[in-house]
């Protein structure tokens, strides 16, 4: 077999149950593909703190050649990843950040950025004044502290827009559920919803559409992924009114990853852009995307086909070998 890339790769990642992640390791997988001989494990925190710091631990001592981590929160994961640096095994975050400059590289959307362009975009739809309620997701990670941060403060900039309302959805669907029933008890009436993520969004959306006095009120996510499932489609459908794009970057992790392995010069952040889809845009975003997945599943079977050939070249060598030694 070749093994031009005898490489062992372990990716510790927070959770692996949402489509977000999914599409990050379809990616990551997609790019392997070019890199023959390098493998790469996957294992699954799911949301647990704990579990992630003895992922961790375990791929030290089992000795991969490179760590790929998104961490769950700050905090609790810095110290492991640290240790983990300080051991010689290089390391690529991924998507979220931890309190340290001991890593190899980070790559990520702009978190701060996706909070600015929520705000413009918040004052686009409502102009100068109004009320807004924020769902965060985790506040102990990176990316819902720079997705707040950045939305407050460009909103506080530019108009007199009140933040009537907030509430920790904790990404997940029935958390947020319950965190816009708990607001919808104190804090109404409110113009807007800006949520941390799109599975949060559609699911407030939901419930505020089943309030005649809230069914008008906007509703924005962030992720805008491609798929039925994904925030353009939701989109599409009306069960959200905008998201803000958020790449995931899988496959530059594993380019970047066989980079670093090999030697090559590489960033110590790759930031990757963002952008506001909505009812104006999201049409042909869904087209694009429909496209590129044709695509992909043609080059997806072309490698198979590959690989089949190689394996009945493979036994036919066998075959010849045998004979040889007859
Ligand atoms: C997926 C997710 C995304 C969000 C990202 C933030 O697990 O919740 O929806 O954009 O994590 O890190």
């Amino acid at each position: 077999e070749n093994q031009d890339y005898p490489y062992k790769i372990g990716f510790s990642q927070l959770t692996g149950d949402d489509a977000w992640r999914q599409t990050m390791h379809r990616e990551m997988v997609g790019e392997l593909l070019f890199y023959p001989g390098a493998s790469l494990d996957i294992r699954d925190a799911n949301y647990s703190n704990e579990k992630q710091i003895q992922d961790i631990e375990q791929f030290i001592e089992e000795g991969v050649d490179l760590l790929i981590i998104s961490p769950n929160a700050i905090e609790p994961i810095t110290s492991v990843v640290e240790k983990a640096y300080l051991q010689g095994i290089p390391i690529i975050l991924v998507d979220r950040k931890i309190d340290s400059d001991l890593y190899t590289s980070y790559i990520g959307g702009d978190n701060h950025a996706i909070g600015e362009v929520a705000a413009n975009y918040l004052v686009s739809l409502l102009g100068s004044s109004g009320r807004v309620v924020q769902i965060t997701g985790d506040l102990a990670a990176s990316a819902a502290q720079e997705r707040k941060a950045g939305f407050e403060k460009k909103l506080q900039e530019i108009s007199q827009i009140e933040i009537v309302g907030e509430a920790n959805g904790y990404w997940v669907e029935d958390r947020a559920r319950k965190a816009i029933q708990n607001l919808l008890r104190d804090n109404p009436p409110f113009d807007a919803v800006y949520a941390h993520n799109d599975v949060m969004a559609k699911a407030i959306k939901q419930e505020l559409s089943l309030l005649p006095a809230f069914q008008q009120v906007k509703v924005l996510g962030v992720d805008g992924l491609p798929g039925p499932e994904g925030g353009v489609a939701a989109v599409l459908d009306g069960h959200i009114d905008a998201t803000f794009l958020y790449p995931t970057g899988g496959d530059l992790a594993i380019k970047t990853a066989i980079d670093i392995l090999t030697g090559q010069p590489i960033k110590k952040e790759y930031i990757l852009q963002t952008a506001a889809i909505d009812s104006t845009n999201a049409r042909v975003l869904a087209l694009q995307s429909e496209q590129l997945f044709g695509q992909q599943s043609k080059i997806e079977h072309q490698n198979k086909l590959i690989s089949d050939q190689l394996l009945r070249f493979n036994a036919q060598q066998t075959i010849l070998l045998l004979i040889g030694a007859l």
